[in-house]
């Protein structure tokens, strides 16, 4: 019953879903990430490993959801449907918290709310790594046990030009995901460096092999680039398009110091996060992607809970056919299970 309520709401998609995901976002992997909340470990192991069960007993029926970046709340709303139509008798004392650091995606995720009458869902602009901090200052009647990280950009934000995420369109190299309170651009980081850091930053963020050559060019040119087109043609005057991709991707993990976030708000979230919580997050690089790995074996090593994703799960060849955005995904799960 329960698979084929999931069928029904993945294949036509709700009312809320559809309507919030053809403005602002594609969320990936919704099915697997359902999933990987709501089926017993034993189970998961079966379906996406075929592996021998983790016997694990796993608890009640969870009650309080955060998605620490929740952009344009496909994965969110489409969470609170699932639950509303699995859980009708529980649904009203459940809980759902979406964050996010894009004052255009919480306006976004509010309006939404609101349409949608969903008073058990709070909303708050707050960057991921205060989420213990918000918890302490507002009253939640207990701590989360599912906690979602869904990294990278919304096509929200690569789609506007102002916004400077996308090579495709000409914009100001703007690229914050908070534009009220951060303070530098990307076009800042452009004009302060010296050689040295943007040869560092195309190195380390990006895993460029020609970081020296491009940013000897950026630096010489730094006071002629003023918009994203500038720079796509400047790397690509001496290097390839994946050159430009992975360019692209430094600066926006520079000025958004999207590394350290990670690591402290994985940190944070798992401390807040129950026992016999799980902690999901879905990946679109691999510098993401191994901070995600190593924290979770890390976890695993001290005793702190399993690992439910082996190996990542990525999405269907159909997923991708019809969201290109999917074909870089890698969702890993874990399982806090801490014996007191
Ligand atoms: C891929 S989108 C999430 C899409 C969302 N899962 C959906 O289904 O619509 C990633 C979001 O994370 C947000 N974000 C990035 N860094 C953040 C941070 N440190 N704290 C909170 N949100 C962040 C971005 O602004 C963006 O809206």
């Amino acid at each position: 019953m329960e698979r084929l309520i999931l069928k029904v709401l993945l294949k036509n998609y709700t009312k809320m879903a559809r309507f919030v995901e053809r403005i602002f976002h594609v969320p990936v992997m919704l099915r697997e990430l359902i999933d990987f909340f709501f089926f017993a470990p034993r189970e998961l192991m079966r379906k996406y490993f075929s592996k021998k069960p983790i016997m694990i007993d796993i608890e009640e029926v969870p009650e309080i959801f955060v998605d620490t970046t929740a952009g344009g709340g496909g994965h969110l709303f489409s969470l609170i449907n699932y639950y509303q139509k699995i859980f009708p008798k529980k649904f009203k004392n459940a809980i759902f918290i979406g964050l996010d650091i894009d004052k255009d995606a919480v306006h976004y995720l509010e309006e939404k709310r609101k349409k949608f009458g969903i008073n058990n869902l709070f909303i708050y602009w707050e960057n991921y790594v205060n989420i213990r901090k918000l918890f302490a200052e507002i009253y939640f009647p207990q701590k989360p046990c599912r906690i979602l990280f869904d990294l990278g950009v919304s096509f929200h934000q690569v789609k506007i030009p102002e916004r400077g995420f996308s090579f495709d369109n000409e914009g100001i190299i703007d690229m914050r995901f908070d534009q009220v309170s951060q303070r530098k651009s990307a076009l800042d980081i452009i004009r302060e460096s010296n050689l040295e850091r943007m040869e560092r930053i195309l190195r380390e963020f990006g895993e460029e092999a020609k970081a020296k050559k491009i940013a000897k060019k950026i630096f010489q040119k730094k006071r002629e680039i003023k918009t994203t087109y500038d720079l796509k043609s400047l790397i690509l005057s001496i290097s390839g398009k994946k050159s430009v991709s992975r360019v692209f991707q430094a600066l926006r993990i520079a000025v958004n110091n999207e590394l350290e976030n990670l690591k402290i708000g994985l940190e944070e979230a798992f401390l807040l996060l129950k026992n016999k919580g799980r902690l999901a997050v879905i990946t679109y690089h691999s510098l993401e992607d191994r901070i995600v790995k190593e924290f979770f074996n890390y976890c695993e090593k001290e005793g702190k809970g399993r690992v439910l994703t082996p190996k990542p799960v990525t999405s269907s060849l159909e997923e991708i056919k019809n969201n290109l955005a999917a074909r870089s995904g890698k969702l890993r799960v874990f399982l806090k299970y801490e014996k007191i």
